[in-house]
C-alpha cells in the first residue's frame, strides 16, 4: 500500500485460520490499521492480493465484502449518535424489504414481519451484551466501554463470519473490558466467528489470541504463539526502535 511515495505496507503476507482469534500487534505506524482497511475494502492496495475463503476479493467493493460475511467493526458513525442504542442495532440489519418503496406498497405484511424479526434480533443482541438498561438512551450518551459493546452488537446483527477489531480496549475500563473479552470469546467459540484483533493491550492479546502476528515497518516480522512472539528479540527491537524513532 503506497501513500504517495511512502510505502506503508509492503511484503506483508499472512493468512488467518477460520475459527481463530488472530492477534495483530506491532509498534505505532507498523501498518496494522492500513492492513485492516485493505481487508475491509476501504483502501485499494497498490499491489498484491487479498483472498477470502480462497476467492480473490482485492477488487470487490466494501459492501460486497460485507455481504460475503467479512465485516469490520465500524465505529458508530457520527450521525447515529442521536439514535437510541436499540435503533443503532436495528439499522444495520442486512437487506430489509422495507427499504424499497415498491415493497412498501405491495407487501406491507412482509415488511412488518421483517421489521418484527429485526426488532427481536436487536433485543436479543442487547440482552447478550447486557445493555438492555440503556436500550433507549442515545448512543452518544453511553460510556466508551458500552459503545464498544454496541459496536460488537452491530456485527452480531449482520451475521458476520469474520470480524476485524481495531483497538477495542482503547479507553475502556477494566470491568467492561473483561465483559468485552467474554463476549468475543463466546462469539468465537459458540457461533464460530473468526476475529482479527489489533491491540496494544498485551494482556488482552495474551488472553484471547492464538496465533499472534507481529508487524513492523509494513512487514510481518513473526507469527506464532503469544509466548513465541513476546520472547523474540526482533519484536523487542521493533518496539524499542519505535521509541527511539519517536524521541529523535
Ligand atoms: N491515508 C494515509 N496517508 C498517508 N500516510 C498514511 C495514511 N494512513 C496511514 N499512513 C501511514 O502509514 C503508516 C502505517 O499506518 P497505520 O495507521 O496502518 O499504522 P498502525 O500500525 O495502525 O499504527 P497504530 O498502532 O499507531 O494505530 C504510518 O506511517 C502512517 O503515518
Ligand atoms: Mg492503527
Amino acid at each position: 500500500m503506497d501513500f504517495g511515495s511512502f510505502r506503508a505496507v509492503d511484503g506483508c503476507s499472512f493468512s488467518v485460520a477460520k475459527g481463530s482469534i488472530t492477534g495483530l500487534v506491532g509498534p505505532n505506524g507498523a501498518g496494522k490499521t492500513t492492513v485492516f482497511n485493505m481487508i475491509a475494502g476501504a483502501l485499494r492496495p497498490s499491489g498484491g492480493r487479498i483472498a477470502y475463503r480462497g476467492e480473490d476479493i482485492t477488487a470487490l467493493a466494501p459492501d460486497r465484502r460485507f455481504h460475503k460475511g467479512a465485516v469490520r467493526t465500524f465505529q458508530i458513525p457520527h450521525e447515529f449518535h442521536h439514535l437510541s442504542v436499540i435503533e443503532n442495532l436495528m439499522v444495520v440489519a442486512p437487506a430489509q424489504p422495507g427499504e424499497t418503496l415498491l415493497s412498501n406498497w405491495f407487501s406491507r405484511a412482509r415488511v412488518r414481519k421483517a421489521e418484527a424479526e429485526t426488532s427481536r434480533r436487536a433485543w436479543e443482541a442487547l440482552e447478550f451484551l447486557e445493555l438492555t438498561h440503556v436500550a433507549h438512551q442515545r448512543a452518544g450518551q453511553i460510556s466508551g466501554g458500552q459503545k464498544k459493546l454496541l459496536e460488537l452488537g452491530r456485527t452480531i446483527m449482520t451475521d458476520a463470519e469474520l470480524v476485524l477489531l481495531d483497538e477495542p480496549a482503547a479507553g475502556v475500563n477494566r470491568t467492561l473490558l473483561r465483559k468485552l473479552e467474554e463476549k468475543i470469546e463466546y462469539l468465537n467459540r459458540e457461533r464460530g466467528y473468526t476475529f482479527i484483533l489489533i491491540e496494544h493491550d498485551m494482556e488482552m492479546i495474551e488472553r484471547l489470541c492464538e496465533p499472534v502476528i507481529c508487524m513492523a515497518e509494513g512487514k510481518v516480522l513473526i507469527e506464532g504463539s503469544f509466548q513465541t512472539v513476546r520472547s523474540d528479540p526482533r519484536v523487542l527491537e521493533a518496539y524499542l526502535g519505535e521509541r527511539q524513532g519517536a524521541a529523535t
